[in-house]
């Protein structure tokens, strides 16, 4: 996926002038650079951006897995604390920056979509915490990480599928990886041990008014 059908001139611009600065329902300890009911993009649909030369602002919303994951790391300090933290698919950086905030010792926040490393680091300036940036896709690669984190990452069939892969090798080799599901369907229950479930706001919900269960996982190694 590349973010812009022309690549975004201003991206810092795009960011301010299409969210408002406001605090996830899961986590009001963070504010963040978020699409409201109030912003126009609200009522537009990915095919409407799409139709302007904006693809889907992944990076304006701290979707559900995003959400309980980051509740997860905030709530439990001693997962985080003085280890090395990947977010994966960091979209507007809620789970690095809860990790920040949590005492993490050092946060990489990596997306494919180059918008997500203006949004991250505007979201770190708005909270006081510092996350380090970068656009590039991960899968498959090895990393020096003590704890990996994805958040709602399993939205599409091949995606989960390549990422549990990865995921599994990852965790054979040492490193905790996390992630936040709100029951999208494609995670299959087989090699992942539920650690918290927390009820997060369903996708177009600003407010928390639709809650839905949404599952924090430890992958299991590969056998
Ligand atoms: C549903 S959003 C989740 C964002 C954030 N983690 C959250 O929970 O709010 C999915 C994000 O994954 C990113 N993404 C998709 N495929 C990716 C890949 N192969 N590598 C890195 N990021 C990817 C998208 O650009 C998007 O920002």
């Amino acid at each position: 996926m590349s973010c812009f059908i022309q690549p975004c001139p201003d991206p810092h611009r795009l960011v301010l002038d299409n969210t408002r600065l406001v605090s996830p329902h899961l986590c009001p300890e963070l504010s963040l650079h978020l699409v409201t009911e109030d912003c126009p993009w609200w009522r537009q649909s990915p095919e409407d951006l799409e139709l302007q030369g904006i693809d889907e602002p992944f990076w304006g919303f701290a979707w559900a897995g995003g959400q309980a994951l980051a509740r997860h790391l905030l709530d439990s300090p001693g997962l985080v604390r003085g280890r090395r933290i990947l977010d994966f698919g960091a979209g507007c950086g809620i789970v690095g920056l809860a990790a920040a905030r949590a005492g993490a010792a050092r946060v990489q926040a990596v997306d494919i979509d180059p918008v997500c490393e203006v949004a991250c680091r505007l979201n770190a300036q708005a909270n006081g915490l510092t996350i380090e940036t970068e656009t590039r896709d991960l899968v498959g690669e090895q990393v020096d990480v003590d704890l990996l984190v994805a958040g709602d990452m399993t939205y599409d069939a091949g995606l989960t599928a390549r990422l549990v892969r990865w995921f599994r090798g990852l965790a054979g080799r040492g490193v905790c990886v996390l992630l936040g599901d709100p029951g999208r369907g494609f995670l299959e229950p087989g090699g992942l041990e539920e650690v918290g479930c927390y009820d997060a706001p369903a996708d177009n919900d600003a407010r928390g008014l639709w809650l839905r269960p949404t599952r924090v996982y430890r992958v299991r190694p590969s056998r």
